[in-house]
């Protein structure tokens, strides 16, 4: 039987538990940039996610560029302020002065910026897409990077307009926006409620 490892493991790799409760939604990086071996590696990561029927449906646009990045976070800010982002239709948990202020960068001037697009339409496209999210995410902690979904960044993704500057065909939907960098302090951990279980026949 032939088992499949990771062929850019980080020298001192942690076990699965660890990543797991180890990971945290980082908002606050140093300015290095991410190696292009680092993000391979990543990406490798999130393909070995399962994925319904092995249909591998997702694709990853990277942007590491500043001010490109810069541009879609006033872009996604602008959606807000404007009422017209179905998925945040008052700014989410954002306060309206929190997210039209001057200085908010909703990547949180993170240098990296990975989105994982689904490339079809299948009932379970998403799931699969944001599996390999997961996988991505638990990559980073092993990695030693910090990671945070940007839920508010989808929308501007997938106008027409986003899509054409990063070169997705229209046919395409992003569904994770994860950015990613060398964490600037270690993030308090978020309580999370015990396992609520409704039935156990
Ligand atoms: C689908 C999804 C969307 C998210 N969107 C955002 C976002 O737009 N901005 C943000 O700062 N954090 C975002 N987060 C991060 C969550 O706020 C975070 O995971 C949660 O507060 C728990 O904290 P923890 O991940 O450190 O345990 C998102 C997480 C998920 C799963």
């Amino acid at each position: 039987m032939s088992v499949s490892t990771s062929p850019m493991a980080p020298e001192s790799a942690i076990s699965a538990m660890d990543a797991i409760y180890r990971r945290r939604a980082v908002r606050d990086y140093t300015h290095e940039k991410v190696d292009k071996a680092a993000i391979h590696a990543l990406l490798d990561a999130a393909v070995h996610a399962p994925t319904a029927m092995h249909e591998e449906p997702c694709a990853f646009a990277i942007v590491q560029d500043k001010v490109l990045l810069n541009r879609l976070s006033n872009c996604v800010k602008d959606l807000l302020a404007r009422g017209i982002d179905p998925i945040h239709p008052r700014g989410g948990k954002l306060t309206h002065d929190q997210f039209t202020a001057r200085d908010f960068n909703v990547f949180y001037n993170a240098s990296t910026l990975i989105v994982i697009y689904g490339k079809s339409m299948g009932p379970f496209v998403a799931a699969d897409c944001w599996l390999a999210a997961e996988n991505l995410l638990l990559a980073c902690v092993a990695h030693g990077l910090g990671a945070c979904v940007i839920g508010l960044a989808v929308t501007a993704l997938n106008t027409q307009e986003w899509k054409k500057e990063l070169g997705v065909d229209a046919g395409m939907t992003a569904y994770a926006p994860i950015i990613l960098g060398m964490p600037a302090a270690p993030t308090p951990q978020v309580p999370r409620k015990p396992p609520e279980i409704f039935t156990w026949k």
